[in-house]
């Protein structure tokens, strides 16, 4: 059996981000358990404001592709999401418009959420965590026919949950996460 690939995409470009931490300490520990781990930012995949007359007349921008690709090659996928007025903020929901537009030799749009798994977590400096940004990214995910693993992380008051090394310093939160790396290392193994 080849090698689990996993990829982690942390939805915030923000200097600073509590997303971007959360998906790197989650990186982490999907290479501590093994894993090959993969972990981009979305500013290296800028892409415009879906608009339907722009891909009539350019295409699919070539940075949805490369992104799909790179979604293609990895058997599990994780989505790191900050929270904006209890959504999903533009740029999660804008990169995930435009990857379900590429349509490749040999496949049928969109298939590339419907052959891997997903999680789905959270970083925000509220009680809740971010947890109706990860309701609301679960119905995207869902309704583009990915499996999405039971187990989400939503990091409470995540501006006080690192340390001065960037690492989780609740015992909680590490459990979260461990069983959030834990699903998704499984659901995507059986899915290879
Ligand atoms: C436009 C906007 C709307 C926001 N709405 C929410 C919200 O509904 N719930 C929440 O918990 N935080 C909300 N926040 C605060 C973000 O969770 C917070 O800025 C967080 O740090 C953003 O993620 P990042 O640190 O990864 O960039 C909002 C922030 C912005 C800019």
């Amino acid at each position: 059996m080849s090698t689990l690939k996993i990829l982690v995409i942390p939805g915030s470009l923000r200097t600073g981000s509590l997303n971007a931490k959360l998906a790197a300490v989650a990186a982490y520990e999907f290479a501590q358990a093994g894993v090959e781990v993969t972990r981009i930012s979305l500013g290296d995949f800028p892409l415009p404001l879906y608009d339907g007359d722009l891909q009539a007349k350019s295409g699919v921008p070539k940075n949805a592709v490369n992104l799909k690709r790179m979604i293609g090659a990895h058997h599990g996928v994780l989505i790191v999401t900050p929270e904006y007025n209890s959504s999903v903020p533009p740029l999660v929901k804008n990169t995930i418009d435009w990857v379900t537009r590429v349509q490749d030799t040999q496949e049928t749009r969109g298939q590339v959420f419907r052959n891997r798994a997903f999680a789905i977590a959270a970083a925000s400096e509220s009680r809740l965590g971010g947890s109706r940004a990860l309701a609301a990214l679960r119905l995207v995910l869902t309704a583009c026919h990915a499996t999405v693993i039971p187990n989400q992380l939503a990091l409470s008051f995540a501006a006080e949950a690192y340390d001065d090394m960037d690492r989780l310093k609740h015992p909680a939160d590490i459990e979260a996460l461990g069983t959030l790396v834990r699903q998704l290392i499984d659901v995507s193994q059986r899915m290879m």
